[in-house]
């Protein structure tokens, strides 16, 4: 490789200054003032380094890329042999790859699900299918959560916590096109639907921006009946939630609740390869009838991609993957716990299999803890939109001394966090 493509060879802080001229000036200031900019260079496994050297337990996974963690030997694998054949193909032919997994991924979805649109990212993927909702139902309407994140590209941005973001670039939408309610508010989602105007409900199984919130028992099946009353069409974001992250392939199944569409990302990439896909019922998705140039990506449905999210589904469907979540995540919990009782500061788990946010007594406890994350050797993120959250994301094939690593380092980062701003606080 090309020295100045090696991280490990170049200057720390000439990249970051050079970030900052180039790239992303504002981001480079955040990362100052959070104490820290991380750059990344070799990545393994449960670890990546920083290029000054430094070795990170990554409990961020950016929000479920690494679901196998890095550089997953059996995706490398897969591409390798893959890139001897294939390419990225031709977005408007048929396709022997995007073919086989679509075939794949409707075997393996709950109810009713049909087709697959495949696409580079997963905001794209929620564009879809709110085009499909409004296609479908003749109505514009969404009703989506304050507490959500669906991407910063698309129509999705003005479906969340980002909405001002929208309007930063003059592209957000009339209010009568986005209604933000609060999650787990089953009296708000009735009277947000009882005008029968909403094509579609949108929602992540889990909002992972605001740090996990856990939804309320029976939440979901009652929003879906909702939908069901009143002809809106419910989609559901898996983009964190899926891929066996909490036990079971889909979050959606835990919740006994079928959505009429599903949307899946991150993870499906193997951490290597980049694809996203938007899944419909054949009922909803008759536009693909009607109009086949409806939609098109000239990287979407990738054939590299798809081989790679085929080997992806391999591995998930193997035996003992997803018993081993179940497993790891019993064991995470326990340690948690155990941390929790010494350490008043830390003082809630929010916890879904390996979905997990840790809530600390500081309006700004997940962004405190994730400077002291980086200083014990874990890499760990706050939730956006709820910063006194820290996510805590395993990927999905740890074992249990890994989870004891990243409970030591947890507790180390708790330690230097108590040391560093609280004492004399009490
Ligand atoms: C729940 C959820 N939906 C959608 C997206 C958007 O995916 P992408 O960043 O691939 O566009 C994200 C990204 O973080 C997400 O967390």
């Amino acid at each position: 490789m090309k020295d100045s493509l090696i991280p490990e060879n170049q200057n720390k802080e000439n990249i970051i200054e050079l970030a900052s001229r180039y790239v992303c000036p504002g981001r480079v200031e955040t990362f100052k003032m959070l104490g820290s900019v991380p750059v990344m260079g070799r990545r393994e496994g449960n670890y990546f380094w920083d290029i000054d050297g430094r070795k990170l337990f990554d409990v961020h996974i950016n929000g479920g890329t690494y679901n196998l963690g890095h550089r997953n030997l059996e995706i490398i694998d897969a591409i390798t042999e893959a890139l001897g054949y294939y390419d990225i193909g031709n977005h408007h032919f048929v396709s022997v790859a995007r073919t086989n997994l679509a075939e794949k991924i409707i075997k393996l979805t709950p109810g009713n699900m049909h087709y697959t649109i495949f696409t580079p990212g997963g905001a794209e993927a929620v564009d879809i299918t709110i085009r499909t909702a409004r296609k479908f139902t003749g109505r514009r309407k969404i009703v989506a959560f304050k507490e959500a994140y669906h991407g910063h590209g698309g129509l999705g941005l003005g479906a969340g916590g980002y909405a001002d973001m929208a309007h930063f670039f003059l592209s957000d939408h009339p209010e009568v096109e986005f209604v933000l309610i609060p999650f787990n508010d089953i009296e708000a989602m009735r009277n947000a639907l009882k005008n029968g105007d909403v094509a579609a409900v949108l929602s992540e199984m889990i909002p992972a921006t605001s740090g996990f919130v856990m939804p309320s028992e029976g939440y979901f099946s009652e929003v879906k009946k909702l939908c069901g009353e009143h002809g809106s069409l419910f989609i559901a974001d898996e983009v964190q939630t899926g891929l066996g992250r909490t036990g079971k392939l889909w979050a959606c199944q835990g919740y006994n609740v079928e959505p009429d569409m599903l949307v899946i990302g991150k993870g499906l990439s193997g951490g290597i390869y980049p694809i996203a896909a938007a899944i419909l019922t054949e009922e909803v998705g008759a536009w693909l009838k009607e109009e086949g140039w409806g939609y098109s990506s000239t990287f979407g449905g990738s054939e590299l991609g798809c081989v790679v999210a085929l080997k992806v589904f391999e591995i998930l469907e193997r035996p003992g993957v997803l018993e081993n979540v179940n497993a790891m995540s019993e064991f995470v919990a326990k340690g948690l716990a155990d941390i929790q009782e010494s350490h008043p500061f830390f003082t809630e788990v929010r916890q879904n299999g390996l979905v997990i946010g840790l809530r600390f007594d500081n309006p700004h406890g997940g962004m405190m803890m994730a400077a002291c994350c980086y200083e014990s050797g874990l890499w760990a993120f706050p939730a956006g939109f709820e910063r006194s959250v820290l996510q805590f994301k395993l990927n999905i094939l740890v074992d249990q001394k890994a989870c004891e690593e990243a409970l030591l380092l947890l507790e180390k980062a708790i330690e230097l966090c108590e040391d560093k701003f609280l004492k004399g606080n009490s």
